[in-house]
């Protein structure tokens, strides 16, 4: 069995504001999508890793020069996170046996290193449903739905991260049969729609995805620290 990644790099980054897609921000003086995919070249565990970004994309070539081992773009990226990934899936076809594990991760998530790689494939590895990294909630979690105020209990609730990792077959299956995929906000709620239920491997942290200006510092701060 073959561990491949696939990462969706194809959005705008509206909500940081930058004038260009938030993929290609500096953090250390290297762009975000650089250090996303230095976390796979640098695992032993990793086979290949695909990046999916826009047609268009005029910033790829020179963060990820075509002569860089290890790793090929696709231009297929569309609307939604889910259509990028979709179209990946697709193109994959070629290369990727059924039974193959494909590790989705966001360009967003720079923090990623290879020992999480490794803790995620060596706890969901072969397990059928799939797996991914999430972080037990720490605060206590209040809702508005229905009106008023409620308290969910935090016991039993995690935050989803990336990478998600399935066998391929079965995340194509999810992503093509999904109801209303561009609703789907992760690539386990597809696959949980089917009946199933991937594992949950405990993350940290520093896989924050930067969405907000002020992530930007955090990142770099994880980025500066030795690897978890
Ligand atoms: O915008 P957000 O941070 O939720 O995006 C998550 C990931 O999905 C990012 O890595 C972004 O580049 C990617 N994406 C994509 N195609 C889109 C929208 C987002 O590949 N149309």
């Amino acid at each position: 069995m073959n561990y491949f990644a696939l990462i969706p790099a194809a959005g705008v980054g509206a909500r940081m504001a930058v004038g260009y897609p938030k993929q290609y921000l500096p953090l250390l003086g290297r762009p975000m999508l650089r250090h996303t995919v230095e976390a796979f070249l640098r695992s032993p565990l990793i086979a290949h890793t695909y990046v999916v970004v826009s047609p268009e994309d005029g910033y790829v070539a020179d963060v990820l020069p075509p002569d860089l081992a290890g790793v090929t773009v696709l231009r297929c990226g569309g609307a939604t996170r889910m259509e990028s990934i979709r179209n990946g899936l697709r193109l994959l076809a070629p290369m990727v046996g059924a039974d193959d594990r494909v590790l989705v991760h966001d360009a967003a998530r720079p923090g990623l290193t290879p020992a999480l790689v490794g803790k995620l494939v060596a706890e969901a590895g072969t397990e059928p449903a799939g797996g991914l990294l999430a972080l037990p909630v720490v605060d206590t979690v209040k809702s508005t739905r229905g009106g008023g105020v409620t308290t969910t209990p935090r016991d039993g609730l995690w935050l989803a991260q990336t990478p998600q990792m399935f066998p391929y077959a079965l995340l194509r299956r999810a992503l093509e049969e999904a109801p209303d995929p561009d609703a789907i906000t992760d690539d386990a709620s597809a696959v949980e729609l089917l009946g199933l239920s991937p594992r949950l491997v405990e993350g940290h942290p520093r896989n924050l995805k930067v969405t907000l200006p002020a992530d930007i510092r955090i990142a770099e701060m994880y980025l500066s620290m030795e690897s978890t």
